[in-house]
């Protein structure tokens, strides 16, 4: 029986069972409907999939060994829909090395068939609790899962989200360009659940970071022995998102076959997957995002042409926040106490001038800088208003320069510390998010190579392996 979704409130119990054999799942509905859960059942793993993206359970008991998808593969897709839904694994005549498996994909808990009714429910509830958790830490955070708001009052954002809710319901490709950390992942999320595909998948493929032998099976998955390697077949980013909306990030970065077979997929919406035969048929929305400038790209043969007026169809141009400093003090505002929140600090405010030097900074980093600046800030301080004397040099002494120069002096000595604290912290996490690979980083933060060796250097930062 389908279940009604839309427009009805979820209950925080709704348990997905996997298994072929109705028997098995028809004795797991009554044993749990009885302690008050919400079941709902799949036969098969496609289905399965299909479930937890359209119907979001709390946890699933996913049987191992079925035809068709085994409950490997399917752990494996309902790890990338949403990896913290908690997987309950059940097998009949489990392996050793298939436990293993299931649990290096971050499988929960195992239960052995025939289920014990006591184990079954106290899995289920601890399963649930750390569900609970970990949503409620998410939500603090402001990050994945329940996504944040796309905040905005400057005539051109404000210009785009109207553009958003015209276009998000309609099937329209859409590409999204801007400098790094202007929000492309963010604007795509958002158009994404103002659109009819809210209910179903969200899938983000990063094409820069996967290596290029293995983005074929990674996009369209591969059957059983397509290459060495291929123990079982794998579904693809494209099946994942079937009905939902693939999010292609970085697609300035793809190689020109992957291009070609991403056209094709667009244009015909069938694809094969490697090594296989058969013609799949897809129902995807792509939203497409880049830093580069694919004008320049299709001039120098590294893009196509014809699959840029593929995704071009719906256009937003993320302008640097500097463009738009209206937007400034309300994202200031908004993290700071979203920040304030998680590290204790509920009443933290900014005052005026360390606001208005905030506002001046050209923010090479964007969005992203400007989120992890309020970050460190609301760490290192120990008074609710942060003045200006907190802010970091590198923020006051760029902008309008002069403002400021006589409080710093005030505070030297915690002023240095706290700034040492934060570049400390800056520099350690952007060279994390690049892999610590220097001119990706120097390029990362708007610093010369030789600038950032220096700063390393001074502030005795690492590679944590070496
Ligand atoms: N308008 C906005 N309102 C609230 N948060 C935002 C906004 N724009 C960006 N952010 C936040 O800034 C961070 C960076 O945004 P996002 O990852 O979407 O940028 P991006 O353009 O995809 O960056 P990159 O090119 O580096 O991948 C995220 O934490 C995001 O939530
Ligand atoms: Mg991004």
């Amino acid at each position: 029986m389908e279940r009604e979704v839309a427009g009805e409130k979820r209950p925080s119990n709704l348990i997905l069972v996997v298994d072929d054999e109705p028997r098995v799942r028809e004795s797991i509905r009554s044993i749990l409907e009885d302690e008050g859960f919400v079941v709902i059942e799949a036969s098969n793993g496609q289905e399965g999939l299909k479930r937890v993206s359209a119907d979001k359970p709390d946890s699933v008991l996913l049987d191992i060994w079925m035809p068709d998808l085994d409950g490997i593969e399917v752990l494996r897709g309902i790890k990338q829909l949403d990896a913290d839904l908690p997987v309950i694994i059940m097998s009949g005549h489990g392996t050793i090395e298939t436990a293993v498996k299931a649990a290096k994909l971050g499988a929960y808990d195992f239960l052995e068939k025939p289920l014990s009714i006591d184990k079954l429910e106290l899995v289920l509830r601890n399963a649930l609790s750390q569900r609970a958790l970990l949503e409620k830490n998410r939500a603090l955070k402001g990050e994945g899962g329940r996504e944040s708001e796309f905040i905005g009052v400057s005539p051109v954002i404000t210009a785009m989200l109207e553009q958003v809710r015209i276009v998000a319901p309609t099937q329209a490709s859409v590409l999204i360009t801007g400098e790094n950390g202007t929000g492309k992942e963010l604007l795509a999320r958002s158009i994404h659940s103002s659109s009819r595909r809210s209910g179903e998948a969200f899938v983000a493929v990063n094409c820069a970071a996967i290596p290029e032998t293995l983005i074929e099976s990674e996009l369209f998955g591969h059957e059983r022995g397509a290459f060495t390697g291929a123990s079982s077949r794998k579904m693809g980013k494209f099946d994942l998102a079937h009905c939902g909306t693939l999010f292609l990030d970085e697609i300035g970065d793809m190689s020109l076959a992957t291009q070609a077979k991403i056209l094709r997929v667009l244009e015909e919406k069938t694809f094969q997957r490697v090594g296989g035969n058969r013609d799949i048929t897809v129902d995807v929305r792509v939203v497409a995002a880049t830093n580069k400038d694919l004008k320049t790209g299709i001039e120098r043969g590294e893009f196509r042409e014809d699959l840029f007026f593929r995704l071009n169809v719906f256009p937003f141009h993320l302008p640097p926040l500097r463009e738009r400093r209206e937007d400034i003090p309300k994202m200031l505002t908004r993290f700071l106490s979203e920040y304030g929140q998680i590290y204790g600090k509920p009443d933290l405010v900014f005052s005026p001038e360390a606001e208005r030097a905030l506002v001046e900074y050209a923010w090479p980093g964007n969005v992203r800088e400007l989120r992890n600046v309020a970050e460190r800030l609301a760490i290192i301080t120990a008074r609710e208003v942060i003045d200006l004397g907190m802010v970091p040099s590198s923020i006051t002494d760029e902008g309008s320069g002069q403002a400021g120069a006589a409080d710093s002096a005030v505070e030297e000595t915690d002023y240095r510390k706290a700034r040492e604290m934060f570049e400390r912290g800056f520099f350690t996490r952007r060279l994390d998010e690049n892999e610590w690979n220097i001119s990706r980083t120097s390029d990362a933060v708007g610093l010369e190579r030789s600038n950032l060796h220096r700063k390393m250097k001074q502030l005795g930062i690492r590679h944590p392996e070496k």
